[in-house]
């Protein structure tokens, strides 16, 4: 897809990644968890909660045209709130938000990036060299912690 720009989050974005990541998570998400576990995700990137998080992780968006249609970021060792807008799924802008994170993590030294996938994602993030090390459930909601050894571009 042309068009498209990944850069570095600002605390100008918090309401647009905010309304995004919501967004996603009824629409992707729903589809795969209860309601009442996708109502505590989306409580859980209210705009003041995306903007605390904002100061304790590298955030990253993809911007079409003056639209926000993906965020992903890196808290430690790692890969955090990866949503891509569902208008616009299955296109690579997922795929290439993983890279440029895994890039960014190398440069600031991580050798394994982790994450906790959600039962929408794992499939993608297999797809993308990720390996399961174990299933996870917090207030019935199931993730999936995976890792992937970050070798040399
Ligand atoms: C998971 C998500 C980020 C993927 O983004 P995307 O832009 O649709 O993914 P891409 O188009 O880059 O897909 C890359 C590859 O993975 C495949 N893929 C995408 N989603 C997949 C899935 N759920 N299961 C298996 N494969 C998948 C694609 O077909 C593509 O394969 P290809 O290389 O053969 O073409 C997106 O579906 C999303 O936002 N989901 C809801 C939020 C979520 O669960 N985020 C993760 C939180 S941990």
């Amino acid at each position: 897809m042309t068009d498209l720009v990944i850069r570095d989050a600002t605390a100008d974005d918090v309401p647009a990644i905010s309304a995004l990541v919501q967004h996603t998570v009824r629409k992707s998400n729903g589809r795969d968890y209860p309601p009442q576990a996708v109502e505590l995700i989306v409580a859980n990137f209210a705009p003041a909660k995306v903007g605390q998080r904002m100061a304790e992780r590298d955030v990253f968006v993809c911007q079409k045209g003056d639209r926000i249609v993906g965020t992903i970021a890196l808290g430690g060792d790692r890969l955090r709130s990866l949503f891509v807008d569902p208008e616009l799924q299955q296109a690579g802008i997922g795929a290439q938000l993983v890279a440029h994170l895994e890039a960014h993590a190398r440069k600031v030294g991580v050798g394994e990036l982790k994450l906790s996938s959600s039962l929408t994602a794992r499939g993608f993030y297999e797809r993308l060299g990720y390996r399961l090390i174990q299933s996870e459930e917090h207030d019935g909601v199931s993730s999936f912690l995976m890792v992937k050894v970050l070798t040399s571009p």
